[in-house]
């Protein structure tokens, strides 16, 4: 059950799929981010699918959509789980470096220009995911070009940074031959 007031914070029924498609891959003991977690709907029903998750940090530069988040984390009886944070999600992940096991990033058409914070907050000597959504466009192979564009950003970090496509996906159409894709990219660095 989720309060929202669509004038002033963003919402969508079309990715109540994509939603559960993520909360189901989160296992027990996961300290997961949401970088763009609006008024909370990925974040809280991760708590509800894995209840064993350990953390689930909620951030949000709108503050009217942190209001909306707190109130759902009530009514959705999570509180303790989601962790609702305002802010800039660039500054916030400064106090995350190294903590993480997994990344929502669903701001498509910027997340690229947040996706370093996101690579520096996973535990990537245990390995993490982030959850990359982007737009991508064109006739075939969609998913070449922002796939390279995350490669580029990652290897500018550390070239010794592995990454594994676990599983890519068409989210939406947005307008003609323009479409929200996600990877799910598992990092990885050796020792
Ligand atoms: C497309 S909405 C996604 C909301 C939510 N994850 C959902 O699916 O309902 C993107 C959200 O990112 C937030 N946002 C934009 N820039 C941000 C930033 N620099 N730091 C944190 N949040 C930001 C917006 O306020 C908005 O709520």
């Amino acid at each position: 059950m989720f309060k929202v007031d669509l004038r002033h914070a963003f919402f969508s029924p079309r990715l109540a799929y994509e939603r559960m498609r993520v909360a189901k891959k989160v296992k027990a003991g996961e300290i997961v981010v949401n970088m763009f977690a609006g008024v909370g709907c990925f974040s809280i029903l991760i708590a509800k699918v894995q209840p064993k998750v350990r953390k689930v940090y909620s951030i949000d530069i709108n503050p009217v959509a942190v209001a909306y988040m707190r109130e759902n984390i009530r009514l959705n009886k999570v509180e303790g789980k989601v962790v609702p944070i305002l802010g800039d999600a660039h500054e916030v992940l400064s106090d995350f470096e190294g903590v993480s096991s997994r990344v929502l990033m669903p701001l498509p058409e910027y997340s690229h220009e947040f996706l370093a914070d996101a690579v520096r907050a996973l535990n990537l000597h245990e390995g993490g995911v982030i959850h990359y959504y982007t737009v991508a466009s064109g006739e075939k192979d969609v998913f070449k070009e922002p796939f390279e564009r995350a490669l580029r950003i990652i290897r500018g970090i550390s070239p010794e940074i592995s990454v594994e496509v676990e599983e890519k996906r068409i989210v939406r159409s947005v307008a003609p031959r323009k479409w929200h894709v996600v990877f799910d990219l598992k990092l990885r660095k050796s020792e």
